[in-house]
């Protein structure tokens, strides 16, 4: 197959793993004879300084003609005291907004060789594995008006939300638990916020729809907690997009690391932009030390989720998790055992050991 990506690589650690990704994705095409051409494209504070915005046009134009995109990070010091146009993370908004992107999948796994990396308790972490979906072009993050009134001395954010863009990622959230465990924890605030009322009120409608998926409401602080104490409860959590933000940084402690956690970003159709969750992390920019597992696993989503490629979405997370459980990581990853290495080495290790998987399955193939 042929398809087209658009590389942003942003900001602080953002070239460092974005290098990481489009390494992976070109040893996949390599392995399955696949055709992958790559376009670089600017975003965030890098954007500001080279062509005076955080979200070039050009930049969108190009994602729009592109098959799927991929983005490293934004963000850092440098920037924060610019005005809110000029700020890297606008980039990101705007992105997300351009494009429609909607739904925001978070996937949290714990590897089981990692339980010991996180600050939980192994018996509290075990056995991790949900999905935070996430609604992203909504909310607190876009509400009108925002703005500062009164001098300066009063402020203003909105939480709006219309019925279909409610309808739009429940549905998301009932279709993911549906492929997956069949339980589905609506997240609101339903006992203060009016947007929440709405929220649960879609969430009872649509219910009937899905008869194999049981599902609960949980308040967001009642979550938070229970996210923590009692991980392995959940499947698919379906929230609105800052209590979705607040609580997916919250998963990320069991995995050890914010560095594990990838994440896709999709539209109505099988488009997306695929990130880490982590930020641009500029303290340790530029030193080869940023984890690159969290962009690799980002390109597995977009081989699955935008492109139907399961079987080498399932090659590069197989390879992840080989590495992994073979005692490799990054410094982020604290942990007394195992081997400290670096963004390339890691990288490399991976795709090694993804080549090495289809050297097992063509052995095995002339048995056959
Ligand atoms: C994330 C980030 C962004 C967000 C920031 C950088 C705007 O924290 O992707 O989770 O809040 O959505
Ligand atoms: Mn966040």
């Amino acid at each position: 197959m042929k398809k087209h990506i658009v590389m942003m690589p942003g900001d602080g650690i953002g070239p460092e793993v974005t290098a990481s990704a489009q390494q992976v994705l070109e040893a996949v095409a390599e392995e399955f004879s696949h055709r992958f051409t790559f376009e670089e494209q600017p975003i965030g504070g890098t954007a500001v300084d080279n062509h005076g915005s955080p979200l070039p046009a050009s930049t969108t134009e190009a994602c729009k003609a592109a098959d799927a995109v991929f983005l490293g990070a934004v963000g850092g010091p440098k920037w924060d005291q610019n005005p809110a146009h000029l700020r890297p993370e606008r980039g990101l908004l705007d992105i997300r907004k351009n494009l429609e992107l909607f739904a925001n999948l978070r996937p949290v796994k714990g590897f089981s060789s990692l339980l010991h990396a996180s600050p939980l308790k192994e018996e509290v972490v075990q056995n991790s594995d949900f999905m935070i979906i996430r609604e992203l072009t909504g909310g607190l993050y876009f509400g009108e008006p925002k703005e500062r009134r009164n001098n300066g001395n009063s402020v203003v954010d909105t939480l709006a939300y219309d019925r279909h863009e409610i309808e739009r990622i429940v549905r998301r959230g009932f279709e993911a638990a549906r492929l997956r465990r069949g339980h589905l924890t609506s997240v609101d605030k339903a006992n203060v916020l009016e947007s929440s009322r709405l929220w649960r009120e879609i969430v009872e409608e649509m219910k009937s729809e899905y008869p194999d998926v049981t599902v609960e409401h949980e308040l967001v602080d009642a979550a938070a907690m229970k996210l923590i104490t009692n991980p392995s409860h959940f499947d698919v959590i379906v929230t609105e997009n800052m209590f979705g933000d607040i609580l997916s940084d919250e998963a990320s402690v069991i995995t050890g690391s914010l560095g594990m956690l990838p994440s896709a970003s999709l539209n109505e159709e099988a488009f997306g932009l695929y990130e880490p969750v982590h930020g641009s992390a500029p303290d340790i920019a530029g030193q080869g030390k940023a984890n690159p597992i969290a962009s690799i696993l980002s390109t597995a989503l977009m081989l699955r989720h935008s492109f139907g490629m399961d079987q080498e979405a399932q090659r590069i997370e197989s390879a992840v998790s080989q590495a992994v459980e073979q005692g490799y990581h990054t410094a982020d990853v604290n942990i007394p055992d195992g081997q400290v290495v670096n963004t390339k080495e890691l990288t490399e290790r991976i795709i090694d050991l993804m080549k090495a998987d289809s050297t097992t399955t063509n052995i095995m193939n002339c048995y056959v």
